[in-house]
């Protein structure tokens, strides 16, 4: 595997924003919650969908793509953690954000990701102007997070808590709220990598099923994990009454789910012509490894 969280990071932490001026405390909490850990799946997963395609590299289109990513990531993991959703002190091993900075910084802090992932992302088009690729990247980045994608499946996740689901509603939560993320990053990597949209759309079918399988696996590991382990609280969901497939079928249906969802991605996979065979071996190696993560 060509790629592990060091590497990654190495590419994103120089989007970051200097921390100065009167505004100095929002940017110190943005960076306080990017910078306190976390698997940087969404960039790896960009970088490797990026690498399977592109038959040249260039960081100054991809780089910034993968701090944005990151960022609207955090962002959101910055409010769902918050006193009104599910009010959790515990994230990526350190207080959360409104623990430490409180809640009014930290909801400003969360906005100010948000908008810095945009202008981050928008230093491609400075890097290749004109380019098509890119600007459907800037397009995916800017829609798949929102109402139609995570937004819809945080909105559902939190209206529904004390109440039951069926199949079709956890199925749009686990969609939007978590493979919608997914799928922007494997799609924006693809895009960028100069993919026809066949090969994109076969890529956004692959990143739903590691999508499903992720949020599957995060609500057993909600369940049964060790909190050293995962750097967040366990039993957040029972704390908070969420049903989702692990509680609604039960932990051994949720681990059939998980295991399932991963073979269905790799086996599309294998039906891809890709450019460059050892990235799609790193990716296969990775949604196995997601698997049985303990974190
Ligand atoms: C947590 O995401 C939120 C979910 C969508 C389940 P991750 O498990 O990727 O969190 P980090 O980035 O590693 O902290
Ligand atoms: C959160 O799902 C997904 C998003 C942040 C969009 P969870 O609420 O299950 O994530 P964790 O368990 O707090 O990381
Ligand atoms: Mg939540
Ligand atoms: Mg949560
Ligand atoms: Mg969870």
């Amino acid at each position: 595997m060509r790629y592990n969280v060091k590497n990654i990071e190495n590419i994103i932490y120089k989007h970051l924003p200097e921390e100065t001026g009167y505004q100095k405390l929002v940017i110190e909490a943005m960076n306080y919650s990017f910078r306190a850990g976390g698997k940087r799946l969404r960039p790896m997963l960009m970088k490797l969908c990026y690498d399977m395609f592109a038959s040249e590299q260039n960081t100054d289109i991809i780089g910034p793509f993968m701090a944005a990513i990151e960022m609207i990531h955090t962002y959101s993991l910055i409010h769902d953690d918050l006193p009104a959703l599910d009010n959790d002190m515990l994230r990526r091993g350190q207080p959360t954000c409104h623990a430490k900075y409180g809640e009014d910084i930290a909801i400003l802090a969360g906005d100010g990701l948000l908008n810095f992932a945009f202008a981050t992302a928008s230093k491609a088009f400075l890097a290749c102007p004109g380019s098509v690729d890119i600007e459907k990247a800037f397009v995916s980045l800017t829609t798949r997070p929102g109402i139609h994608g995570m937004i819809g499946g945080q909105v559902l996740d939190v209206i529904m808590s004390g109440k039951s689901l069926d199949d079709d509603q956890i199925n749009f939560i686990n969609i939007n709220k978590t493979a919608a993320l997914i799928v922007c990053a494997m799609e924006i990597g693809a895009l960028l990598g100069g993919v026809d949209e066949k090969t994109c759309e076969n890529i956004g079918k692959i990143a739903t099923c590691i999508g499903l399988a992720f949020q599957v696996q995060d609500d057993i590991l909600d369940i049964i994990g060790d909190e050293a382990k995962l750097g967040k609280p366990v039993k957040s969901d029972e704390k908070n009454e969420k049903y989702n497939y692990a509680t609604v079928h039960g932990l051994e249906a949720a681990k059939t789910y998980v295991k399932t969802m991963s073979e269905e991605a790799n086996k599309y996979l294998d039906e891809l012509q890709v450019y460059d065979e050892e990235a799609r071996s790193d990716l296969k190696e990775l949604i196995n490894s997601l698997i049985n993560r303990e974190f």
